[in-house]
């Protein structure tokens, strides 16, 4: 296919994906609580209950009791000398735990719903690290469906009470808003889209809150939302990051230089290429210094080095950067 072709498939998606996205965030943000469509998620320990066993795949790591069978992760229920406590007393315990390392409130549903939004944050003793990310696909849980299952957990050995859901923690509500984005993208993933930013835009980019080797620092563009990111990707020059315009440096050997200007002073100017070089030139060797508002020293053919589903991915990892939580 040639580059107008891709091009073209990949604004298909994107728009298809926008349009889910409007849909979704219609139905994220309906404020009072609309009667419930057809098809909804009981948000309840029997609707979870549905889930865990069903849709959500957890049985097949998981095991309750003597539910089930499989052990590739910690039991749920209470079972042998191993698990002396089901899941809704062992999440108050860990909760605890948890609380008395930070000096800091958390609460057992804050556990549970850790355990699904971001597995990696706490590692239960005995096991790897490879808990799936169940809002992304092939799970792909909704935010109602992640409730519903934590409703069930934490209905294991204690009586759940519905207000726990309804009056969740800032740090419950930081994971929710979190998987909402997930899933809102797409469905995109992600842990693999973390990979992908590594691998493509990391060298480039940063997101620890200063500007990278070449690019803006990214640690807050989740909140300027999927369209602007996904035209950043797709058609970097049409509108140019501020302190990032490329300037063409005509030298009068007549060689280019294309680059990011980071100085111009003592007769000098540095230009960083977009490999992250630092180039100084002599103001006297170059014929002429412009900038070149129709094109950006980000790539604009990333999207064609990329799966769909790795653009997806990568989309849904920016739109979960909106600065650290301290
Ligand atoms: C691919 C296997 C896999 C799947 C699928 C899976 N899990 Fe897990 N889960 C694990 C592993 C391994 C651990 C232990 C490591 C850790 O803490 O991350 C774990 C840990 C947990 C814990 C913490 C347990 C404790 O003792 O503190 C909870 C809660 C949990 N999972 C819930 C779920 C739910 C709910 C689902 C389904 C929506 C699910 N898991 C799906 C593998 C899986
Ligand atoms: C060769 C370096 C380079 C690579 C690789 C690169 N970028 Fe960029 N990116 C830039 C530069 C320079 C800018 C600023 C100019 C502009 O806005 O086009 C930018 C701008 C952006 C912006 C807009 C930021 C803002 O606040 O306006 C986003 C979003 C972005 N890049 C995401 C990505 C993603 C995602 C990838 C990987 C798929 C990536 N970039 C790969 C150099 C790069």
């Amino acid at each position: 296919m040639n580059t107008i072709g891709k091009v073209f498939v990949f604004l298909v998606l994107v728009y298809a994906t926008f349009m889910w996205v409007g849909y979704s965030v219609t139905e994220l943000t309906g404020g009072e609580k609309k009667a419930a469509p057809v098809g909804a998620v009981e948000i309840s320990p029997e609707g979870g209950e549905a889930l865990y066993w069903g849709k959500g795949r957890c049985f097949t790591c998981h095991s309750l009791g003597d539910r089930g069978s499989a052990v590739r992760g910690p039991n749920h229920g209470q079972f042998g000398e191993k698990f002396p406590l089901p899941m809704g007393l062992r999440a108050v315990e860990r909760a605890k735990e948890r609380a008395a390392k930070t000096g800091k409130k958390f609460t057992a549903l804050d556990y549970i719903v850790e355990s699904m939004a971001d597995p990696g944050a706490y590692v239960v003793k005995g096991y790897k690290n490879e808990m799936a990310v169940v809002y992304a696909p092939p799970i792909s849980l909704s935010l109602d469906e992640i409730k519903a299952i934590a409703a069930y957990m934490l209905s294991q050995g204690g009586d759940f009470d519905p207000e726990f859901l309804n009056q969740p923690s800032e740090i419950t509500q930081g994971f929710f808003g979190k998987i909402a984005v997930a899933s809102a993208a797409g469905g995109g993933d992600p842990a693999h889209g973390k990979e992908v930013y590594e691998e493509t835009c990391g060298d480039c980019h940063s997101l620890e809150g200063e500007p990278g080797d070449v690019g803006p620092d990214l640690s807050t563009v989740g909140k300027k939302g999927l369209k602007f990111i996904s035209e950043a990707i797709l058609l970097p020059a049409k509108s140019i990051a501020k302190g990032f315009e490329t300037y063409v440096a005509v030298k009068k050997d007549g060689r280019k230089v294309v680059g990011l200007k980071t100085r111009d002073e003592d007769g000098e100017v540095d230009l960083v290429t977009k490999d992250g070089d630092e180039v100084t030139i002599k103001k006297s060797d170059i014929n002429e210094l412009a900038e070149d508002k129709t094109s950006s020293i980000m790539p604009d053919d990333l999207s064609e080095e990329m799966t769909v589903k790795d653009y997806q991915d990568v989309l849904s990892f920016m739109l979960m950067q909106k600065g650290k939580k301290k």
